[in-house]
């Protein structure tokens, strides 16, 4: 059994790593901190795990983690978690850490997307970033993960089989993104009353995510890629749908079709969606569940490849990918704690 801790488990992707570490059958859960809510019960925060857990919050303490567990998941804001890495790996920790923390791995791009000097930049290239569909390898035997964002894995897969494959260097990846993308505490934009029924863009410059997009897309493709990402805030709770456009030439639809399907071949949470009454993916069918769908839509006259990729943000996009990532690192098999279908109607 591995022992593992939750950090930062009173917010959502928190709560979501403690909902399927439950269902694990090589972990233990030892520990879940919380700095607001350390000496409450896990089920107070998290009504839907009342009943699983009967622990409460503690402190984040480096010693008693030292002492109890083997596998820290870092579920912390960008900025936080990269304070703590160091400490925990120097006691032998092994950190599944899913902010933006050490997804980067040039230190001067953490100036430019977040406006920080990154403290430990050593650190950078010890980390593997956490997208277990390109780093399988490389995941096996890690201490330091890096969990990928969620608009991020959702542009990332539906435009990895394009890369060295068709011309191309320039990418729009237009993401819808539900609510629960910014986390459990409210603000004026995630309000109830503002947030129903908007469709309402942001970030239209510079979104952090295209940072770690450009960065994996170019290593694939062997040359430096550009990819804008504009996320749209839509009314679902979970979800990102990630539409990404390209121009291309002399393309037959079996072709792309082949690629995505070789590309992809023996992943086990890559579902290849082409037919049925919903021929395009939809993130209301992988809610709750770590699947990826992906699939593409080619207009012949105008040379246009539009490529999708839709998954649960909380799940492919963060808690359920880093479990993914851990089960790699640590020779489980790949979807141990993940086998749960997706909700219908989601
Ligand atoms: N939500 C998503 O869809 C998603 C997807 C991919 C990646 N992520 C990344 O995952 C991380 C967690 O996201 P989330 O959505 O779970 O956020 P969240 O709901 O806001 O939870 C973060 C938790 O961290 C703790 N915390 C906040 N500030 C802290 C500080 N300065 N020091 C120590 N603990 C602190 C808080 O718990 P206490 O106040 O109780 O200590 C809070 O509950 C973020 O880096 C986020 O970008 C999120």
């Amino acid at each position: 059994m591995i022992r593992v801790a939750v950090v930062g488990a009173s917010g959502y992707t928190g709560g979501e790593l403690l909902r399927l570490l439950a269902v694990h059958q090589g972990v233990e859960v030892k520990m879940a901190t919380s700095r607001e809510y350390a000496g409450k019960p896990v089920g107070m925060v998290h009504p839907n795990l009342r009943g699983v857990y009967s622990m409460n919050f503690s402190q984040f303490s480096v010693d008693k983690l030292g002492r109890e567990v083997d596998t820290v998941f870092l579920a912390l804001p960008h900025g936080v978690s990269m304070n703590y890495v160091p400490e925990l790996l120097q006691i032998g920790i092994q950190v599944v850490d899913l902010s933006a923390d050490y997804r980067l791995k040039d230190p001067s791009l953490y100036k430019r997307w977040y406006d920080l000097e990154h403290p430990h930049p050593d650190l950078l290239k010890q980390a593997v970033y956490g997208l277990p569909e390109l780093h399988g390898e490389e995941l096996s035997g890690a201490k330091l993960i890096a969990s990928p964002g969620c608009n991020a894995t959702a542009t990332i897969l539906a435009l990895a089989p394009l890369m060295g494959w068709r011309e191309g260097d320039r990418f729009i990846s237009d993401v819808k993104v539900g609510s629960s993308e910014g986390g459990a505490k409210p603000s004026e934009g995630s309000h109830h009353p503002e947030r129903q029924n908007a469709i309402r863009p942001y970030e239209t410059e510079g979104h952090r995510h295209e940072a770690e997009a450009e960065q994996e897309l170019s290593r694939l493709a062997g040359r430096e890629v550009k990819v804008s990402i504009i996320p749209h805030a839509v009314s679902s709770i979970r979800g990102a749908l990630a539409s990404v456009h390209s121009w291309v030439s002399n393309v037959e639809e079996v072709e792309v079709w082949k690629r995505f399907a070789e590309f992809y071949r023996g992943k086990p949470f890559i579902r290849i969606v082409r037919r049925g009454f919903h021929p395009y993916p939809d993130p209301k069918y992988v809610i709750g569940s770590n699947y990826a769908d992906l699939g593409f839509a080619l207009d012949s006259r105008l040379g246009r490849l539009t490529t999708f990729g839709a998954i649960d943000n909380m799940m492919k996009g963060a808690a359920g990918q880093a479990v993914q990532a851990f089960n790699l690192s640590r020779g489980f098999q790949e979807n141990e704690g993940l086998k749960i279908p997706p909700l219908r109607p989601g």
